[in-house]
């Protein structure tokens, strides 16, 4: 059953205070703004910036392998965190999702934001909808960014984004609003209350059974309504490296993160799936965009540089919150062993001799016109 982040007295269609949250500015915005998005093209390697040579490194690596420019409202028991291993986790259903929720993870979520927007040119959609979409599912919002933002960008809609933990702001758009919710649960929406548009970012982690929330969200959405994951792979890459033998640690944390993901029961690294399991729904007209997301400041293009930027920061910041549960609580490491894997792995995410990368997936589709939502 969804509980409301907010007293009820707000109404179920308006939890906001009627303050408009100014969304993350897009830095160097203007000029990423201005040129369309490029068509999808995973299989086209990015062009390497001869100038941006591993001797230039010093200036990094004297910054330490933990130089990071990123990582600088209610019902008591959700907020009974449990806390493990110096980071915080979520009270409400202990033990399901095995990231932190404290404040270092939320501003690495922010951050991840700006990476996806900067991946898509500004844009927070792909799928084609028209009208403007009535009623929005954000599932799994975290800090509710994205929610917020969609919510800004189109005044008549009204947005709902669930999450795990009640770690959203309370001064949001006023047709925004937050509940405290598990997607894996029984969806407890109403028929009139069926969405129009449901969106979910990043919930690799998230899901045990993935063809039952597709079938959820299938059942919950007006005929005609779009469906749209975003979802990278958790799984780095490099074209002129691909066995990863100048980044050994990170070759050694895809497989341990993979393992220990699939072991849980919550397979992270799931993005090449999406597409399959969208159309195996029944939805329609899916679609896989694929980006490369550079990490590091390697490409030669100027603005994959600035993603690759920013992507490096957010990686880094990744490490732990991917790595501590996982490898600790469903692998049996101790602390120390982990620790240093972390350190190794941004020291590999970190070296410019390294032209890494992960691929972004943006999946969508469409629910048919001619079914009856149940
Ligand atoms: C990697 S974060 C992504 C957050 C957000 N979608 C974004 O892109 O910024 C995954 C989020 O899903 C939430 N989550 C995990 N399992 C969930 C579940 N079963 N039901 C609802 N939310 C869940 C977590 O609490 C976390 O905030």
């Amino acid at each position: 059953m969804a509980q409301a982040t907010e007293p009820s007295t707000h109404g179920a269609e308006g939890s906001g205070v009627g303050v408009v949250v100014v969304p993350t500015p897009l830095i160097g915005g203007d000029e990423a703004d201005v040129a369309p998005l490029p068509a999808p093209n995973p299989s086209a390697q990015l062009q390497i910036d001869p100038n941006d040579a591993p001797d230039l490194s010093d200036a990094d690596s004297a910054m330490g392998e933990d130089a990071s420019t990123a990582s600088t409202s209610i019902m008591s028991s959700i907020r009974h965190y449990k806390y493990e291993n110096g980071r915080r986790y979520h009270a409400f259903r202990e033990g399901e999702y095995l990231l932190p929720n404290d404040e270092k993870e939320q501003d690495r979520l922010d951050l991840h934001h700006h990476v996806f927007r900067l991946t898509l040119r500004g844009a927070i959609t792909l799928a084609p909808f028209t009208p403007t979409p009535q009623r929005v599912l954000d599932l799994g919002t975290g800090t509710g960014i994205w929610a917020i933002d969609f919510a800004d960008e189109h005044p008549t809609s009204t947005v709902v984004g669930n999450d795990l933990s009640p770690i959203q702001p309370t001064w949001v758009p006023p047709n925004c609003k937050f509940v405290v919710d598990d997607i894996e649960n029984e969806w407890v929406y109403s028929p009139h209350e069926a969405f129009d548009y449901i969106h979910g970012r990043g919930l690799g982690g998230s899901v045990k059974d993935w063809p039952r929330l597709y079938r959820n969200i299938y059942n919950h959405m007006n005929p005609e309504g779009w469906l749209e994951i975003q979802e990278y792979e958790a799984w780095v890459r490099s074209d002129d490296d691909p066995e990863l033998l100048n980044a050994p640690a990170i070759a050694q944390w895809n497989e341990l993160i993979d393992e220990a993901s699939i072991k849980f029961g919550k397979r992270i690294n799931i993005a090449e799936g999406v597409e399959q399991g969208m159309k195996d729904a029944g939805f329609e007209d899916v679609r896989d965009d694929i980006y490369k997301v550079p990490i590091g400041t390697w490409p030669l293009d100027k603005r994959l540089k600035e993603l690759g930027l920013y992507q490096l920061e957010q990686m880094c910041d990744c490490v732990e919150p991917f790595t501590l549960a996982l490898l600790t609580r469903v692998l049996g490491w101790g602390y120390d062993e982990t620790q240093v894997l972390m350190a190794n792995v941004r020291r590999d995410f970190r070296n410019k001799r390294n032209h890494l990368y992960i691929s972004f997936h943006f999946v969508y589709g469409r629910k048919p016109a001619s079914i009856i939502s149940e």
